[in-house]
């Protein structure tokens, strides 16, 4: 087998047939909202690996900071052959575990962002010419068929990317991971942590305007896929910082009355002046939290890594029972 593979688990018509449907059901609501998967064309990628570089973005860092420290730990807690990456763009922080993996036999990321997978996959593959890259362009939040590869597996969502999903979607999602895991397996995931206002706001809102950017890359996305014709100037990025549900809001707000027409749903959406479109949520955690997320779904908390100035969590988790 080639040792690097590249496999669709659904059709491009099926990708353009759920981005017609989430602009449809989130533009016809009130309030307007998107999913944050959309962001993540080959701009939106790029975008993001920017951020990750930005002085106000600390999760990637304090994320790397614990997986350079503890790698040999989980490395040997679960003695994996494979390796599956659950939303791994550009796949940088986890060279950390391949490196530490012994036993290592096959990585497969898992991605909507073929782009990335393609960029990610490439270069490991130039560094690691004996490993086995078995990259997956799929949504992680649909029902995930794994390539038959050897156990045990650990599973690994970093980044803080679960806090991208509403409450019920995580709860579907960790059930839905559990039933991808053998006795022997294991999740480690990635989670930022509560902490002061302004340190959250700052690291949505940065002072060059690539999270802006980011932000506004999804309407770009539109004009493109469904041929709208949302002018991205029309419109302010906001980071909200909602302290009850303690998770950030990034937002597009409307700057004056505007309609942008749909012509791939055959739909016109108007937005008042200040009417605000929301397009992601980023949940802040607690270890109690996490934990009971992970219970609630036959996951036990085995071990809690955080980074010097906990701001950001690494949790390692196995079957219940
Ligand atoms: N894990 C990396 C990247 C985080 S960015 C890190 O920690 O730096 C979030 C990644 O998840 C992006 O690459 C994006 O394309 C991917 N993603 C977002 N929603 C997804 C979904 N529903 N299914 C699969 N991948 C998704
Ligand atoms: C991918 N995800 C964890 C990022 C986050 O922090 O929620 C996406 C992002 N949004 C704005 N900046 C970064």
């Amino acid at each position: 087998m080639s040792p690097f593979a590249l496999t669709r688990t659904l059709p491009v018509d099926a990708t353009a047939a759920a981005l017609r449907a989430d602009v449809a059901a989130g533009l016809g609501a009130a309030p307007k909202w998107l999913p944050p998967k959309w962001f993540y064309d080959a701009r939106g990628s790029e975008l993001f690996e920017e951020i990750t570089r930005l002085p106000e973005y600390y999760p990637t860092r304090a994320e790397r900071e614990i997986l350079a420290a503890r790698a040999p730990e989980i490395a040997a807690a679960s003695g994996a052959r494979t390796l599956v990456e659950l939303g791994s763009g550009s796949s940088e922080k986890t060279r950390l575990l391949l490196d530490a993996l012994p036993d290592l036999r096959a990585y497969v990321p898992v991605d909507v962002s073929s782009s990335a997978l393609e960029l990610a996959g490439q270069a490991l593959l130039a560094e690691r010419p004996g490993l086995t890259v078995h990259a997956l362009v799929a949504d992680f939040q649909q029902a995930l068929a794994l390539p038959r590869t050897p156990g045990p597996r650990l599973v690994v969502f970093l980044g803080g990317t679960i806090g991208n999903l509403l409450p019920a979607e995580r709860a579907h999602f960790l059930a839905a991971v559990r039933t991808l895991l053998e006795p022997d397996d294991a999740l480690l995931l990635g989670t930022d942590l509560v902490k002061e206002e302004a340190t959250l706001l700052a690291a949505y809102d940065d002072a060059a305007g690539v999270t802006a950017a980011f932000n506004k890359n999804v309407l770009s996305v539109l004009n493109r896929e469904l041929g709208a014709d949302f002018q991205p100037a029309d419109f302010d990025h906001v980071a909200h910082w909602d302290a009850e549900r303690e998770w950030i809001e990034m937002r597009l707000r409307a700057r004056s009355a505007v309609t942008a027409k749909i012509p791939a749903l055959d739909l016109a959406v108007s937005f008042a002046a200040g009417e605000e479109l929301r397009t992601e949520v980023s949940a802040k955690f607690r270890r109690a939290g996490v934990s009971t997320e992970l219970a609630a779904a036959g996951l036990a908390l085995r071990q809690w890594w955080t980074d010097g100035a906990d701001r950001f969590a690494l949790s390692l988790a196995t079957p219940a029972g």
